[in-house]
This record gives C-alpha cells, sequence and structure tokens, in this order.
C-alpha cells in the first residue's frame, strides 16, 4: 500500500511537471500568451522556452499597433511586426493581430490635417482603409485573427467619443470590418474590450455586434479582455457574461487574462491603460515576495477561472494570457509605475507558480498531457 502510494504521488508530480498548458487544453481551446520584442527576438533566453513549450497561439503586446508600425503619413515600419509574425509561424502557433483600430497608441497625425485641425470623414476613412489594406494584406493568410476595433465602447455601454467616432460617425466600425475582410476575407475578426463583464457595457457590447452582423458583418468571436483582480469581477458575472454572450450566439475568446493581485488604487475596475497614480508604500506592499495565503488565494482564483471557461468551452475559442511572467508584466508599471506585481502563472525566475499546477490541474484528467 504504501509503495503504490509513493509511486502514485511520484507519477502525479512527473505527469504535472511534463504537462504544459497548451496541452492540458487542447482539446478545449487554444492557449495564448502576449509578446513583446525581448520574447519573439529569442534574446529573453528565460521565457523562450516557456513559449515554446506551453503556448500555441501569440498575440503581440505593441509591435502591430498603428504607432509601431505606422508612426508617420506614407512611413510603414514592419521590421518587429515580421519578426513577431515569423516566430509564431516558424512555431506552428495560431497569430493574432492586435490592433488595427483604437483611440490609445495611435498618433495625432491620423486625425489631423497640415493645419493641425481634425480632418474631414473622407480623409480619414482613406487612411483607415489604406492601413488596414496595407497591414492585413501584407500578413494575408499569415495572422489568422484581427482585433480589428478595440476597446468602442464606453463604461456605461454607449459608443465611447474617440477621434474615429467624432470624425467618421458611428459607421466607423462597419467600415473598420469591411475593409479587414476585403483585406483578408480567411482572417477572423474578433471585437475585443475590458469589462465586458460589467452589465451596461455587455449590454452595449451585444447591441453594437448585432448592428455590426445586421450589416453583413461576421465577428468570429468577441474578445473579454480578462484583465482581472483576486477577488472582481466576481465569478457570478464572469459566468453571466459567458453565458449572455453564448446565448446571443456568439463565440468568445479571453484575450488578456491577468490577475491583478495588489491593493488598488482606484474603485474603477477599468483597464483604461491612461490611469496613472503616484506610487505609495501602501499599493505596493508585496516587495520582498508574495505571501504564501495570496500565492494560494491566486491559484484558487486560476482555478475558478479556468472552471469557468470549461464550463463554456463550446463557445470559447481560446484563452490568452497577456505576457508570460511576473517579470514582463505591464501591472508593474500600470496605473502605478514601480510596483511588485504577480499577476501571471510563472514566475520572475520563469519557474511555474502554484496558480500554473492549479490552471493544470483544473483541466479534466482525461484531456492532460494529450
Ligand atoms: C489594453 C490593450 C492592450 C494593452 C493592455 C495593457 O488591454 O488592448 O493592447 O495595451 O491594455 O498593456
Amino acid at each position: 500500500m504504501v509503495a503504490s502510494g509513493i509511486v502514485a504521488i511520484f507519477l502525479t508530480t512527473r505527469a504535472s511537471a511534463q504537462t504544459t498548458l497548451k496541452d492540458a487544453y487542447k482539446v478545449y481551446f487554444l492557449i495564448g500568451a502576449a509578446l513583446n520584442q525581448s520574447q519573439f527576438s529569442g534574446e529573453n533566453t528565460c521565457e523562450l522556452p516557456l513559449i515554446e513549450a506551453q503556448f500555441n497561439m501569440i498575440r503581440p503586446e505593441n509591435v502591430l499597433k498603428w504607432s509601431s508600425l505606422h508612426p508617420g503619413p506614407n512611413h510603414y515600419d514592419f521590421t518587429l511586426a515580421d519578426q513577431y509574425v515569423e516566430f509564431g509561424q516558424k512555431h506552428g502557433m495560431f497569430v493574432v493581430g492586435h490592433t488595427l483600430i483604437w483611440h490609445n497608441q495611435t498618433p495625432d497625425w491620423v486625425f489631423q490635417g497640415a493645419d493641425g485641425n481634425p480632418v474631414d470623414r473622407d480623409t480619414l476613412l482613406a487612411r483607415m482603409r489604406d492601413h488596414i489594406f496595407t497591414v492585413v494584406g501584407r500578413y494575408k493568410g499569415r495572422i489568422g485573427g484581427w482585433d480589428v476595433v478595440n476597446e468602442a465602447l464606453a463604461d456605461n455601454g454607449s459608443l465611447r467619443q474617440s477621434p474615429w467616432r467624432q470624425i467618421i460617425g458611428e459607421d466607423y466600425l462597419l467600415k473598420a470590418y469591411q475593409y479587414a475582410h476585403e483585406a483578408d476575407p480567411q482572417a477572423r475578426l474578433y471585437y475585443n474590450d475590458y469589462l465586458l463583464e460589467n452589465g451596461p457595457k455587455r449590454a452595449g457590447a451585444i447591441a453594437l455586434i448585432q448592428k455590426l452582423q445586421s450589416q453583413g458583418v461576421h465577428i468570429a468571436a468577441i474578445g473579454l479582455q480578462g484583465h482581472y483582480r483576486l477577488d472582481s469581477p466576481s465569478t457570478k458575472e464572469i459566468d453571466d457574461a459567458l453565458t449572455d454572450f453564448s446565448r446571443q450566439g456568439l463565440k468568445m475568446t479571453i484575450s488578456e487574462l491577468d490577475v491583478d493581485v495588489l491593493p488598488s488604487a482606484t474603485h474603477s475596475q477599468a483597464a483604461d491603460i491612461n490611469l496613472n497614480f503616484k506610487l505609495q508604500a501602501r499599493w505596493n506592499p508585496y516587495t520582498n515576495g508574495l505571501p504564501d495565503s495570496v500565492q494560494q488565494a491566486l491559484a484558487n482564483r486560476y482555478a475558478e477561472l479556468f472552471a469557468m471557461f470549461l464550463k463554456h468551452r463550446d463557445n470559447i475559442r481560446s484563452v490568452g494570457f497577456w505576457g508570460v511572467t511576473d517579470a514582463n508584466s505591464w501591472l508593474n508599471t500600470w496605473p502605478i509605475k514601480g510596483r511588485a506585481n504577480y499577476p501571471l502563472l510563472f514566475d520572475r525566475h520563469c519557474q511555474p507558480k502554484s496558480a500554473f499546477n492549479a490552471v493544470i490541474q483544473t483541466a479534466p484528467p482525461q484531456s492532460r498531457g494529450k
């Protein structure tokens, strides 16, 4: 008895050490990570083996955003974007494009004429078309899915008053999806946003997508960014959102998952990258490492989240993390610069955390290691 018990423990440990995220969830959904240049260039030798082993889908953190790719009129720079796409292809990963149309990380010149005043609708539509045709066209057949529009909704579910909306009008979304579809008819087109678990914003997203669908746009999936905290949104809110979107016949992708473990400096749950608060010690409590109790709470949260994703697996296409290890997470610098955050499954030394084991163990045993 004792001997077989020991063998069983050994086998379990070996199995979980060998099982990777992508294999554990292979029959359910793709498992992705957002990458930066140090990762897809191979320069980050600590994270590279993890990326190769654990993930079968990638998103670029920044290199496909307008400001990186298209910094000036008639000036495109594809150096890093090409590297990113080649990395994904070389590893047989599903390569996502993020993002074509957003109000952030888009240079001012896009919206301005030579006199500095806002351009007219036709000029902005022509610029949008040129950008989408050039970028989507370049990666036709290689980038499998595009976040065509990112964060078009305000937190109350109305259409955000972005320069796109102000200059072109509400149909800027329709045009963006039409251009992207024309540029690569095979590419999957997504709508991506944060806080879609929140009732009014969720209702706004459903209305927006229904409208686009009635205009002939095929939205392959709605991207729920999944920038979560340990205790919010509640699993019920997430469950309700996933149920609601499924009822509309929508497929979903969890596109930017991470779990912030630090005290919140704001009551807002929004993942608005423009938020910025001053560093104070009370908001940065774990500079010497994460206490076991919080490590455990993070593992429990991840187990709960993946159980929820599995519950909705028929309608979830992929689950992607925003980053690979805690070392590179944007949550070390947002919404307060200089904090030590611990939101991902791998620690600063590229070692799996309890949260990694929790995610692996949440996958039904018969699928693990397949
Ligand atoms: C949003 C964007 C991402 C990224 C994150 C924060 O979620 O969609 O591209 O900028 O914010 O890094």
